[in-house]
């Protein structure tokens, strides 16, 4: 016997067919997305990755198989199907909502691959399941429209990146997937070695190291679309698995990695999209956003600068801003346009939300023609409100709002402070794509006494800054740039350190002993003594540019299997527990409490 694969080769997808198709004769497969029946006539919405075509089961029709009518009464949704049939107009009742709407499919011949349960949820592109639910059977998660189509987008990004860089003359290299760790600040996830008890692989943060050697190796342009393995705090931009367009070149400047990169978004905007992102980008220096946005990353499709008042309101009456900057720490604010909008309470809102960041309070008033009015009004004197409503272009109807601290409290308050009230008052554009790249960040930044590099410790110092590196190595900035797109970081690299003295004299300023730094990195120092070329490069969060691309508000949505904010696989259920004879052969003890394990 034949089977209906053997005899009928599919002949179009489901989201294909046309007016121009009519008449045809034409074989589709594909899931059934709904059934009506009108009567005796039977309608069937047939789905594939590509859309969908209206199937109409017509009693009076010229059928090859016998039963046809009674077994599309018997289709339900999500039941697996092939069909012969033939193209025709819908007449006057064409839905122009719909690519296919002009036509439907009379079959003359069915086939059922496969029943389907009940699935636990509607497949349709709106839906108000529950996540977890629909993680569990993500499979039929991904049957959905909105997710179908993002999947497809990331796949085009592949495609896009690839081809671009092949033209630019980057080779595709892998690298091993179990390492040595690699340092890019979060924590190693950890394969235990069977054959070598007692130790263990570290699965890449990145393929830092390796891309370098093989720059050393003369390779010149490297790239990979590459999985990184992290374990940090989730967030809705922050998976424990993600992917990096990784890229690395030998003699350039961090002007050359720029200009390659900002080829490689414009192609995969103008792939997507079809729309000019117009390069080059802008650019901040890392002091200058956090000054005016207060963060690294800003979001600069809205205006909501910060301002500095700290000079201002040095000798103020008010000893909660004076004494802040005789501390020698700063008063600095944001003007919110028509603040006088904002409710009490919702005012009290956003000094909680400053206090999450550590800020005591959010000292502020409206401003109104002839006086403030608000908590601080009495204290600040008519000279300095006049010089604050000047330097913070604020306008009656204006509230200000000021946060008193260190920089390290007032900077991301008042940055998360502009993101709240970005929502608040709809001041961003969701249909706008807005670039910068910051440059110039520090080597290090210091926690408890202890330097820790700000990108990773293989990023050169500028030249000019080498020297600074025994007097006041915080002082010293980095050959380092990200790459930001509407607020979230969606690139970052450098310049790499290509002498073998500087690198040690990096890992040395980190605390790292000679012995350490040899037993971590040797095989590196050992490979810069021969003759390394002058190197740099970048990672792309592929994750993160695709859901933007998409308009999607959490890399989950675009990862065909992700991990929860728990790092948890809900469907494959993983982590899970391994059994007695499984770790034995990786000579394992677990010391756990067993009452606090989950089953
Ligand atoms: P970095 O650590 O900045 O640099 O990572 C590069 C980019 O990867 C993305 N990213 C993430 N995306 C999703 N989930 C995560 N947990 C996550 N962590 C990072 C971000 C980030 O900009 N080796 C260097 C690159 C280099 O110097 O060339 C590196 O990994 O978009
Ligand atoms: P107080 O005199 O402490 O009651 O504070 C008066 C106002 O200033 C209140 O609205 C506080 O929220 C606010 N405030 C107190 N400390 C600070 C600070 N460090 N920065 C900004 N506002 C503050």
């Amino acid at each position: 016997m034949t089977t209906f694969l053997e005899e009928h080769r599919r002949t179009h997808m489901c989201g294909e067919l046309d007016e121009s198709n009519i008449g045809e004769e034409v074989t589709l497969m594909g899931w059934v997305s709904k059934r009506r029946d009108l009567g005796r006539m039977i309608f069937i919405d047939l789905r594939d990755r590509t859309g969908i075509t209206q199937l109409r089961f017509d009693p009076y029709g010229d059928d090859e198989d016998t039963d046809l009518e009674e077994r599309a009464g018997e289709l339900r949704p999500e039941w697996c199907i092939g069909i012969v049939g033939q193209v025709v107009s819908r007449g006057a009742n064409i839905n122009p909502d719909m690519a296919t709407g002009a036509i439907e499919v009379v079959p003359t011949k069915l086939e059922v691959f496969s029943r389907a349960e009940t699935p636990p949820f509607v497949i349709r592109d709106e839906t108000d399941a529950k996540e977890e639910l629909r993680l569990e059977h993500r499979y039929l998660d991904l049957r959905r429209k909105p997710l179908q189509q993002a999947l497809l987008t990331r796949s085009k990004v592949n495609a896009l990146t690839r081809n671009y860089l092949l033209d630019t003359g980057f080779a595709e290299f892998e690298t091993p997937v179990l390492n040595r760790s690699t340092p890019e600040g979060a924590r190693d996830y950890l394969v235990p070695s069977r054959i070598h008890p007692s130790k263990f692989y570290a699965l890449p943060q990145s393929p830092q190291i390796f891309k370098q050697l093989l720059m050393i190796s003369g390779f010149d342009r490297y790239f990979q679309i590459v999985k990184c393995f992290r374990d940090e705090d989730l967030r809705a931009d922050r998976q424990p698995e993600f992917t990096q367009i990784d890229m690395e070149m030998s003699f350039v400047t961090p002007e050359d990695v720029i200009e390659i990169c900002e080829g490689l978004i414009a192609t995969i905007f103008e792939g997507v999209h079809g729309i000019d992102v117009q390069p080059p980008f802008e650019r901040l220096s890392y002091d200058e956003s956090m000054a005016r946005f207060g963060v690294d990353n800003p979001d600069l499709r809205f205006d909501l600068e910060i301002t500095d008042v700290s000079e201002i309101v040095a000798e103020s009456d008010f000893r909660v801003f004076s004494g802040t900057v005789s501390r020698g720490d700063v008063v600095r604010g944001l003007c919110i346009p028509e603040g006088n909008q904002l409710s009490r309470k919702e005012v009290d809102e956003l000094e909680e939300s400053v206090k999450v960041y550590g800020a005591k309070g959010l000292a502020w008033s409206e401003v109104q023609e002839e006086d403030w009015k608000g908590p601080i009004a009495n204290f600040i004197s008519a000279d300095e409100k006049k010089a604050i409503e000047e330097a913070m272009g604020a306008s009656p109807g204006d509230i200000v709002a000021f946060i008193a601290d260190s920089t390290d409290v007032v900077c991301p308050a008042l940055g998360n402070l502009r993101d709240v009230l970005a929502k608040r008052f709809d001041l961003i554009d969701e249909s706008e794509y807005r670039f910068c790249w910051i440059t110039d960040f520090p080597m290090f930044e210091e926690e408890d006494g202890q330097l820790h590099s700000m990108h990773h410790p293989f990023t050169s110092p500028r030249p000019e800054d080498v020297e600074l590196l025994d007097e006041s190595p915080l002082e010293a900035r980095a050959q380092a740039y990200d790459l930001v797109l509407n607020g979230h970081e969606i690139g970052g690299g450098s310049i790499r350190i290509h002498r073998q003295d500087v690198q040690a004299r990096i890992f040395e300023l980190l605390g790292l002993s000679e012995g350490e730094a040899r037993d971590k990195f040797g095989f590196l120092l050992d490979a810069l003594q021969y003759g390394t070329p002058p190197h740099g490069g970048i990672a792309f969060g592929m994750d993160r540019l695709v859901m933007i691309l998409t308009g999607a508000d959490s890399i989950r949505q675009v990862i065909a299997f992700p991990k929860t904010t728990q790092a948890s696989d809900l469907m494959a259920k993983a982590p899970s527990r391994i059994d007695e004879e499984q770790l034995r052969e990786l000579s394992l003890r677990l010391d756990v409490d067993e009452d606090a394990v989950e089953e």
